[in-house]
């Protein structure tokens, strides 16, 4: 819509010189768009522009506000009908992925086009049709709205990932905890990285770290594939890739290499901690990741983790822990570090 008002005429070749002072004097009318003829610029402006500028009247089409997601889901489903889709909802690169709660369900279709229009990078939108599933984790993914593409570029502190996100699994949820991390690394390390999945915590570490050496290993072919892929996208030469299981790496290749081990295996990592034991030299640091009951659950955890060092012959100090992300009302995802010692009493 265009509407009739105050602006500054400027002759082209000056145009963004003007346009850039009267930012700079906050005298710009942010409601409407700058427009243009063949000879001059048009900028919408306030009252009380300097003598120095020739003011007219002038229809400039006006600046729609754009309105976000959450702006629009609430105005057509209410908070309440909204509260779901929100908590749920994951943008990676320019795909987004949404859980749509059974009592919208009836108007998913509404829901992707929403995102479409609210999500300003967002050009697919995939449904969750089920949980993760298998070894891989892979979340089971229908069409919903957009392109139908499952592949796209996600940046994360500063790496480029290429991945798909129905044959892989990836959580931008851990970005923060991915930061914590590599902050925490120290040059020189030899860092492992078991269930690396397309190789974030690897990629990042290796980046921010380029003269520690990092090691991935992920049992999902389609995800080494992008991994791989993902460390010449980076130029990282301090990163490597390995396709197979994280017991038997840690317990073979990597047996007494590593300064530093991560875990984001949320589901189950217990179960390779005699490997990652095998794998850590003395004074190791294990980022450890586990979903827990919010009600006792670290301490269980914490007492799984001593079991499993004695059995090792190996001592543990717990350094540090979190909360990573709530998962539902009874669990969290936490994160737990330990230091690895060589067991006084063996
Ligand atoms: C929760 S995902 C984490 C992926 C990645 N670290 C991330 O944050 O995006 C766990 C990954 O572990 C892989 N995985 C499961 N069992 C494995 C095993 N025994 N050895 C190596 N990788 C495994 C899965 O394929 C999946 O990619």
């Amino acid at each position: 819509m265009k509407i009739k008002g105050k602006a500054v005429r400027a002759k082209k070749s000056k145009g963004q010189r003007v346009k850039n002072e009267l930012k700079a004097l906050g005298l710009i009318d942010e409601g409407r768009m700058v427009g243009s003829d063949e000879d001059y610029v048009y900028v919408p402006v306030l009252e009380r522009v300097p003598d120095k500028y020739e003011v007219v009247e002038k229809e400039l089409e006006t600046r729609e506000k754009r309105k976000g997601f959450r702006e629009l889901l609430v105005e057509r489903f209410g908070e309440k009908g909204a509260k779901g889709v929100l908590s749920s909802y994951d943008v990676v690169g320019d795909i987004a992925i949404v859980q749509v709660p059974e009592g919208l369900r009836a108007h998913e279709a509404e829901v992707g086009e929403l995102l479409l229009r609210g999500e300003k990078k967002v050009n697919a939108v995939w449904k969750k049709a089920g949980g993760r599933e298998g070894e891989f984790r892979v979340t089971k993914l229908m069409h919903l709205a957009g392109e139908e593409r499952s592949e796209t570029e996600y940046v994360e502190n500063g790496v480029r990932m290429k991945l798909d996100v129905r044959k892989v699994y990836f959580s931008p949820r851990l970005s923060h905890e991915r930061k914590r991390v590599l902050g925490e690394v120290k040059e020189g390390e030899n860092v492992l990285v078991l269930f690396a999945g397309v190789g974030p915590f690897a990629l990042e570490i290796g980046k921010a770290c380029p003269h520690a050496k990092v090691v991935g290993v992920e049992l999902n072919p389609e995800a080494i594939k992008y991994f791989e892929e993902n460390i010449v996208l980076n130029k990282l030469g301090n990163v490597e890739a390995v396709l197979g299981d994280a017991q038997k790496a840690a317990e073979g290749e990597f047996s007494g290499w590593a300064d530093r081990i991560a875990m984001p295996l949320p589901m189950g990592a217990e179960e390779f901690l005699g490997a990652a034991f095998s794998a850590a030299k003395p004074g190791c640091i294990v980022h450890f990741y586990r979903m827990v009951d919010r009600k006792g659950g670290v301490e269980v955890l914490k007492e799984r983790i001593r079991k499993a060092a004695e059995k090792a012959g190996r001592e543990v100090e717990f350094i540090f822990e979190k909360e990573v992300r709530p998962y539902s009302a009874a669990t969290m995802q936490i994160v737990i570090d330990f230091r690895t010692r060589q067991s006084d009493n063996p």
